[in-house]
């Protein structure tokens, strides 16, 4: 039986998006069981404040990871041993459907959503193969399970977020190397999501009101992540764990 309280003792892990929202609430409970936590965040006000209300073995590095040179200090500060990675970092769109997207948008969703899940993950497979063993999450959401939860670039890159997680869970799981999906529903946190679209919000507004659950706080979304970071998920890989509150079942 593993220690419920110190499931990450001797563990280092890397936490993306770890100023705020659900990456904070995932870095406050891996330090809270025993682990060595790599926040990384674009703010670095949001790192401040981390490091100065969070206890625990907290490391920070500030910067933008559709950079690869963040990449790459990500993994330098982490060391040699990197034991889990989750990939909670990302950004809305403004609600576009596909013909009012502005390229800006398309590509910077994508660039956070997607390309830098990859990369981030891409740089730290070597060190988990070295070992034998890792756990990587990725945060994915309700709107990479159907049509009707957000714009189309967010859609498409929750989609995408899926899809990669599998390839990476079918791929690595014989080598000891598990990749999982958290997708979360509403969460109180500070993602910026504005309608920029007068036809979305006629066309979504109506749904968001009537189908979806209560907004959960980011705690509850913490808790899946470092779950499937865990040893007790040490059977699960490639899954999409739907934390919403029952909206998948709608
Ligand atoms: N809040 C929700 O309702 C909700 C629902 C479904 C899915 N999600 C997903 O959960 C994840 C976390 O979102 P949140 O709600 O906690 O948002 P948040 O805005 O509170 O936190 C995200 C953090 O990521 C950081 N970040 C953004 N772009 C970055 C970049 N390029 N490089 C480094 N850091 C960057 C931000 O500074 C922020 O601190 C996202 O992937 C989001 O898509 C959120």
């Amino acid at each position: 039986m593993t220690n419920s309280t110190a499931r990450f003792e001797g563990r280092t892990v890397i936490v993306t998006g770890g100023g705020a929202g659900i990456g904070r609430a995932t870095v406050e409970r891996l330090a809270r069981e025993g682990g060595r936590v790599v926040a990384v965040d674009i703010s670095p006000d949001r790192l401040e404040s981390l490091t100065a209300e969070v206890g625990g073995d907290v490391v920070t590095v500030a910067g933008d990871l559709t950079d690869e040179e963040t990449v790459r200090r990500v993994v330098e500060v982490a060391g040699d041993r990197i034991d889990g990675l989750a990939n909670v970092a990302g950004i809305m769109d403004g609600f576009e459907p596909t013909a009012e997207i502005a390229d800006e948008t398309w590509e910077r969703v994508m660039a956070v959503n997607v390309t830098a899940m990859m990369r981030l993950t891409r740089a730290v497979l070597p060190r988990m193969l070295e070992a034998s063993a890792g756990s990587i999450v990725n945060v994915g959401s309700e709107a990479g399970q159907r049509g009707s939860a957000a714009g189309t670039p967010y859609t498409t890159s929750k989609h995408a977020v899926n899809g990669f997680s599998q390839s990476t869970a079918f791929y690595y799981s014989p080598k000891g190397i598990r990749c999982n999906v958290v997708a979360p529903g509403p969460v109180a946190t500070s993602i910026e999501a504005p309608f920029r679209s007068e036809w979305a919000a006629q066309r979504i507004g109506p749904l968001l009101q009537t189908n979806i659950p209560a907004v959960a706080q980011p705690e509850q979304l913490a808790a899946a992540i470092t779950w499937l970071l865990s040893d007790d998920a040490s059977n699960v890989s490639g899954a999409i764990l739907a934390v919403d509150g029952g909206w998948a079942a709608v």
